[in-house]
């Protein structure tokens, strides 16, 4: 069985190897995408490729393939492993060569790595977290799904240490977003997640939350919301392909909705569950 994906080849995960003059290892000069598969199917594929594909753009990286040919990489890999409920990993970096300078060259030819684990989608509502607010070090272009994740990985590693399942990020008084996950609030019915702007990754599964709150006649904002009306929500949750809906329970010590799933979360989850590929429900 084949689980890695380099550069058109198909390998075993302990004979994937890449150059040390590879600019994403030297660099991070690079970009990635993860989809997620249930039973075979993927979720919002296309919008994963559109998003693969605006991140390339921005960086000015090469597209290597069509998006008919990303799509049968990521099947084969995805029914490579148990009932093909699986997460997908792309990677795209600028390429290698030697010497390694900082201006790539112009004819460099990129990196391509694509890898499947297997992955147990949730079947029901997750019990709430605890996040911790942390000030956002990140650079400015948190738009691009770029693998220079030094500052996500920081912050990830300080909120583990302080038993959280996720930091809850702020820059300049306002929420932006965790280290792998966007965040809602819910506050008087109404449900507001910070705008798509550089600040934030645009998350597939939260524009797909947002999709579906719009079709039940759920209000929604795109607002950023500071920490104060963060401590003040009736809900909050996070949001990313691998938890799809996550309820938060406290923000540090400060409990939400007494440290609960409240009822606009529970609402938005079972949605979410109800939208997915049912050929999951058989497997689970
Ligand atoms: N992370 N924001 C950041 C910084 C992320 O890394 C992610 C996803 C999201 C949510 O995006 P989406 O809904 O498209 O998964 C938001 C993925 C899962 C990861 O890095 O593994």
């Amino acid at each position: 069985m084949s689980h890695v994906f380099i550069n058109g080849n198909w390998c075993r995960p302990e004979e994937a190897v890449v150059s040390v003059f590879d600019r994403g290892f030297l660099f991070a000069d690079g970009i990635y995408e993860v989809v997620p598969f249930y039973a075979g199917h993927a979720l919002l594929f296309d919008q994963h490729m559109d998003r693969l594909e605006r991140s390339l753009a921005e960086t000015e990286i090469t597209n290597p393939y069509p998006r008919d040919q990303w799509l049968s990489i990521c099947q084969t890999l995805a029914e490579s492993v148990q009932d093909a409920n699986a997460i997908v990993y792309i990677q795209v970096t600028r390429g290698a060569e030697f010497p390694r300078q900082h201006l790539p060259s112009a004819d460099i030819v990129p990196t391509v790595m694509a890898t499947v684990s297997h992955w147990t989608p949730p079947t029901a509502t997750a019990a709430p977290v605890r996040v911790e607010l942390m000030e956002d070090i990140r650079w400015l272009r948190c738009d691009i799904k770029s693998v220079s994740l030094l500052g996500n990985i920081m912050l990830k590693r300080e909120a583990d240490k302080l038993g959280a399942f996720e930091p809850i990020l702020y820059r300049a008084g306002r929420i932006t977003e965790g280290a792998s996950c966007n965040y809602f609030i819910v506050k008087n019915n109404m449900l507001y997640t910070p705008p798509a702007d550089q600040l934030i990754l645009g998350g597939i599964t939260r524009d797909w939350v947002l999709n579906l709150a719009e079709s039940a006649s759920i209000e929604v904002q795109e607002e950023a919301f500071s920490i104060q009306e963060l401590m003040d929500a009736d809900e909050c949750f996070l949001s990313s392909s691998t938890r799809e809906i996550q309820p938060v329970g406290f923000i540090g010590d400060h409990p939400i909705n007494n440290g609960e799933v409240g009822p606009m979360t529970q609402q938005l989850a079972e949605l979410f569950r109800n939208s997915r590929p049912h050929a999951i429900e058989e497997h689970s």
